[in-house]
């Protein structure tokens, strides 16, 4: 029998498993990301499961007629902002690997009236699309779940198209920052954190996938109060994160959006 030796199917396992049945956070989540007149354009199905951890959206630009991949779409909260952003002439193709969290995005879809919204099953190691053909990757707390995060960038390369532009919010950590006990513990790596890269690991992955102008645009701390509202850390990695010292327990990673683009058809090597 063949090994699995990055333990991919275990990682995959063990996230499904998070999120399938996580429980509504009675929107604290998306109170901290996103404004009041951003939250009343969006159904409380998908307010209540907010899982993000960064308000992205704000710096991703998206035009009207655009097509847009929401990867790890969840509840469907981006999904459902950024339709509204592309209007009737464009599309978001929503994108998550948990039937349940579709169903979840198909009934936000639908309370709120919108018809520019494709549902897609699929792995973000593996997009199920074709090469070229989305203008805007944009993605909330998601790539820091994979175990294959270079994959994951390269599949975005992959399917945007020429000068297509990627937009995503995820969690940062320094290198060797979050001590063992909580880097190892299977809720950290639900929670976006184990999995975390360094700011600098990240920009170097995405330049390596082929991006440019690869810029960090937004910075925030994120501490064990920020922590305690997302329903996926148990009770015991948020009390290994309460032992810490006061300075780290306030700054246990860094969410950040960072936005990124190909080159334009005509500057891509012969
Ligand atoms: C932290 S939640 C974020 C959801 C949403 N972006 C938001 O802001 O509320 C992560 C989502 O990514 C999905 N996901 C995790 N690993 C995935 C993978 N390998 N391929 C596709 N989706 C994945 C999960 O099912 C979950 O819905």
């Amino acid at each position: 029998m063949t090994r699995d030796l990055l333990q991919m199917e275990e990682v995959k396992r063990l996230v499904r498993d998070a999120y399938r049945d996580v429980p509504a956070s009675t929107a604290a989540v998306a109170r901290r990301l996103y404004a009041a007149d951003e939250l009343a354009a969006v159904p409380e199905v998908a307010v209540n499961r907010s899982l993000g951890v960064a308000n992205h959206l704000r710096h991703a630009d998206i035009r009207p007629g655009e097509t847009v991949l929401d990867i790890g779409c969840g509840a469907g909260i981006d999904t459902i902002l950024a339709a509204r952003r592309t209007g009737p002439d464009g599309l978001v193709i929503a994108l998550d690997f948990l039937p349940e969290m579709l169903e979840r995005t198909q009934e936000a879809v639908r309370a709120a009236g919108l018809a520019n919204v494709r549902l897609v099953e699929g792995e973000m190691e593996a997009l199920p699309l074709a090469d070229d053909s989305v203008d805007l990757v944009i993605s909330n707390g998601v790539v820091n779940l994979s175990a294959r995060k270079a994959r994951v960038m390269a599949e975005c390369a992959r399917v945007l198209r020429p000068g297509g532009r990627l937009c995503i919010a995820d969690l940062t950590v320094e290198q060797d920052d979050l001590p063992p006990r909580i880097a190892t513990h299977p809720t950290a790596w639900a929670g976006c954190l184990a999995g975390a890269l360094s700011e600098a690991a990240m920009i170097h992955k995405l330049s390596r996938a082929g991006f440019r102008a690869v810029r960090v645009v937004h910075r925030e701390p994120l501490g064990v109060d920020e922590c305690a509202l997302y329903p996926l850390f148990s009770a015991e990695v948020l009390g290994l994160m309460r032992d810490l010292p006061p300075e780290r327990r306030r700054r246990l990673a860094v969410a950040i959006v960072v936005t990124a683009e190909l080159p334009a058809a005509d500057d891509r090597a012969p």
